[in-house]
């Protein structure tokens, strides 16, 4: 049958079931750990001006926790799911740069960034350059998770969590702790609003069903 728009198309299960709960997971983390971040260092409400909860700061600080450690739980689900899960999660499928074909697909996607190239090859799990970015981004939680945790594990030095994550301060002082993690949301920030943007935007140009696909796993094996 000629390959036309009409063409029946194969569906493929990509994103599996823990790849789509991390995923969303993170999502709702952020937002949240975002919001309650940036009151824990501008408070921009006070006690006084709320007289009916005078515990807010308390409140914000224990539920940034919490969410944290949801959040700490989600990252390591996602990379344990790098080792157990299918193909296409996995680090199996992370580019070669020693194979000729996966160079080839690399500098498809380049161009197509930097506006070089209208049509990058279709790939069904994730497209190589993005996936730089992913590698980045997941480095970027771990050291939000590190921070966070070291932070909070000032509360007790005799705790096992100082002992885990206390470390740090034998490096760097609380301070500069405390300013890495605030800097390291905006470097989150700026993925976010740059991966929402990408995949609209590639969702529309290449009709492969990127946003459903975070929602049902399913991906067309190739264009229309
Ligand atoms: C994407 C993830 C996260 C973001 C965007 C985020 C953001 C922030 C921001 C902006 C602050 C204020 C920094 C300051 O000026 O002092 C903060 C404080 C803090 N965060 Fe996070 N955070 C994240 C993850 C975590 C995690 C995983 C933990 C661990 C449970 C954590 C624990 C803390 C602690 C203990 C503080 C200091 C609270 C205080 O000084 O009272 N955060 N966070």
């Amino acid at each position: 049958m000629a390959d036309n728009k009409c063409a029946a198309r194969r569906y493929v299960y990509v994103w599996e079931g823990p790849v789509r709960i991390s995923h969303w997971l993170n999502f709702f983390c952020i937002i949240f750990l975002s919001i309650t971040g940036v009151y824990i260092h501008y408070p921009f409400v006070t006690a006084c001006s709320l007289s009916n909860a005078p515990y807010i700061m308390g409140i914000v600080r224990y539920s940034h926790y919490l969410v944290g450690v949801i959040f700490a739980f989600s990252v390591l689900l996602r990379l344990f799911w790098l080792f157990m899960g299918n193909y296409y999660s996995s680090w199996k499928s992370f580019s070669n740069p020693f194979k000729k074909e996966d160079r080839k697909i690399f500098w498809g996607y380049f161009k197509y960034y930097i506006f070089l190239e209208r049509n990058p090859p279709h790939v069904l799990g994730h497209n190589p350059v993005a996936l730089v970015a992913y590698i980045v981004l997941f480095n970027l939680f771990i050291l939000q998770i590190i921070t966070g945790f070291a932070l909070w594990s000032q509360a007790d030095p005799n705790s096992t969590m100082y002992a885990i994550t206390g470390w740090i301060f034998n490096f760097v002082s609380n301070q500069w702790v405390r300013f890495y993690h605030y800097i390291f949301m905006f470097l989150v920030a700026g993925f976010v609003i740059n991966h929402i943007y990408s995949a609209v935007i590639f969702d529309f140009k290449s009709q492969s069903g990127e946003i459903s696909s975070i929602f049902s796993g399913w991906k067309p094996e190739r264009r229309r």
